[in-house]
């Protein structure tokens, strides 16, 4: 059995992905934005859940939920699922802290939510601002960012499995009431390749329901990556 670390793991995705893993056996440590909000994941992982929470989008918590995972044993497995989708927090919430968690956190699996909207996103790296003052970015340029993170970590990171997933438009507070696909498959994948017990799982790649698909051909471009990964390192001081 494993331990994985599921970030937003509250509400939505990572609600579902938590459940699922904590029924199959597994120790759970759940991020969760706070405390107060938690009840219903306590219910789910029981009383001896560790929950710790952080705000994503100050990266001083970043480096405290780190801290704290390693304080309770490590990880084997990190899926990296909190996000937003519009609003200043779209780099340091959804790109910036996967990286710092990715540079701090020792794990032989690491999975990020990235989606579809990721191929409408523009490889575009100049007039960033990462701390999030300003909105510098969309969502889409964002997914297409930590997809290309995805497949930089296993260059950068021998002998760890490193895959994105696009989970499907999914009904959750991001995805909406309306949302057309199936939440419990929208969580299956993250689940399946975090838990890495399938021979299928030990590989890298991005993911839609189980099966691999083509990205972005810039999520692909080594160039991107490594100048992603530069950028990310000069903004943290962190290096892979
Ligand atoms: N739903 C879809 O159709 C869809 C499609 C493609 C990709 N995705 C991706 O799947 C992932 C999960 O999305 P979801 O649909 O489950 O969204 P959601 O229902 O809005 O849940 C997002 C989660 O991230 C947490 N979070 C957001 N901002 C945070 C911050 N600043 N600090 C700490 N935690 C923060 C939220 O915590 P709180 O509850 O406290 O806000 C919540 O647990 C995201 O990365 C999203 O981009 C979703």
């Amino acid at each position: 059995m494993a331990r994985i670390l599921v970030t937003g793991a509250g509400s939505g995705l990572g609600f579902g992905a938590a459940r699922e893993l904590a029924e199959d056996g597994h120790t759970v440590i759940g991020h969760v934005r706070s405390l107060d909000r938690a009840g219903e994941l306590r219910e789910v992982l029981g009383d001896a859940a560790v929950l710790i929470p952080a705000e994503l989008s100050d990266e001083s918590e970043v480096r405290e939920l780190a801290a704290r995972v390693a304080e309770a044993g490590g990880v084997d497995a990190v899926i990296h699922n909190a996000g937003v989708i519009d609003g200043p927090g779209i780099l340091p919430v959804n790109v910036v802290a996967p990286y710092v968690l990715t540079a701090l956190v020792p794990a032989a699996r690491h999975v990020y939510l990235s989606s579809g909207m990721h191929r409408g996103g523009h490889p575009r790296l100049d007039g960033l601002d990462w701390s999030g003052r300003r909105a510098t970015a969309s969502y889409s340029d964002s997914k297409l960012m930590v997809t290309a993170l995805a497949a930089a970590v296993p260059r950068l990171r021998p002998g760890v499995f490193s895959n994105a997933v696009d989970p499907g438009w999914v009904p959750t507070r991001m995805g909406g009431r309306s949302a057309p696909d199936d939440l419990e498959l929208g969580h299956r994948t993250q689940v399946w390749l975090a838990e890495g017990e399938d021979p299928a799982t030990r590989t890298s790649g991005y993911w839609h329901h189980q099966r691999q698909q083509r990205p972005h051909p810039a999520a692909a471009d080594v160039a991107f990556q490594d100048a992603l990964v530069a950028a990310l390192r000069e903004h943290t001081g962190l290096a892979l």
